[in-house]
């Protein structure tokens, strides 16, 4: 449970470093454009949003830490808000970590994003910050699937492959970002678990602690290949239209 002894504070960890090989050709994904604003600026500011939010530490592409200092010393942020940036690593699992050893002391609740969700609602980060606050220690929205999904038996690139399972759809989620976590807890997941993962609850799950799942937000989607980016664009057109009336 929260202590009442300690005053939360809560830091947000956005890997920035990866170079966006699906979405094809071009600068590195986090600082393509979605209506003229670099990607991670928008990241950045959905984080800033939260109230509570009072550091946001970009993860940038390893040579491109100047040039992401310099887009976020050219884009306002909420004056409550300070910012670090530091060169990431390899692997997404790496550049977390380094973000996280840029933390100063006194954090106790920690938000990794995705710099390719720029368009997660605050209220969605909201949620997620309140469900760490109110005990867990490892939160992640996510979303009922749409599609089935079946297990197979991986093969060749474009041949057959054989069903192993069909899980029941009902009891899957597809898991977005910002994840939350107690601070110690994800530093102590960092610091322990080795292999390969794809999120940060994960290696939480692995050293046998309990991930809690809350309603995520279709407009948290990951941009991940060329549609996704016309996605973005339609429903940034959208927030602006609506916000017109
Ligand atoms: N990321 C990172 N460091 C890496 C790899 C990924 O900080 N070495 C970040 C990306 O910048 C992105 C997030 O992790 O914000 C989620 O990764 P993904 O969507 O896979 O982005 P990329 O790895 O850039 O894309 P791709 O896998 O298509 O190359
Ligand atoms: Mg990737």
């Amino acid at each position: 449970m929260s202590d009442p002894e300690r005053p939360s504070r809560t830091a947000a960890v956005i890997p920035a470093a990866g170079r966006g090989v699906r979405l094809g050709p071009g600068a590195p994904k986090a600082l393509r454009a979605l209506n003229g604003t670099p990607m991670l600026i928008h990241a950045v500011r959905a984080m800033a949003a939260s109230r509570a939010v009072s550091l946001v530490v970009v993860v940038a592409p390893p040579d491109g830490a100047p040039e992401v200092k310099h887009l976020l010393d050219e884009h306002a942020l909420p004056e409550r808000t300070d910012y670090l940036v530091v060169p990431g690593g390899d692997t997404r699992q790496e550049s977390v970590r380094l973000g996280l050893e840029a933390l100063p002391e006194g954090i106790t609740t920690v938000l990794v994003h995705d710099a390719a969700r720029p368009l997660v609602p605050v209220d969605t980060v909201d949620a997620v910050i309140e469900a760490v606050r109110d005990g867990a220690v490892a939160v992640v929205p996510a979303l009922p699937l749409a599609d089935t999904v079946k297990e197979v038996e991986p093969g060749a690139p474009g041949a057959p492959e054989p069903v192993v399972a069909t899980p029941q759809r009902a009891r899957l989620r597809a898991v977005q970002t910002p994840q939350g976590f107690d601070h110690a807890t994800l530093l102590r997941a960092h610091t322990t678990v080795t292999g390969e993962v794809t999120d940060d609850a994960s290696m939480v799950e692995r050293l046998g602690g309990t991930v809690v799942v809350v309603p995520g937000h279709e407009e948290a989607f990951k941009v991940t290949r060329p549609l996704d980016l016309v996605l973005a664009e339609a429903v940034l057109a959208r927030r602006r239209a609506n916000d017109g009336f």
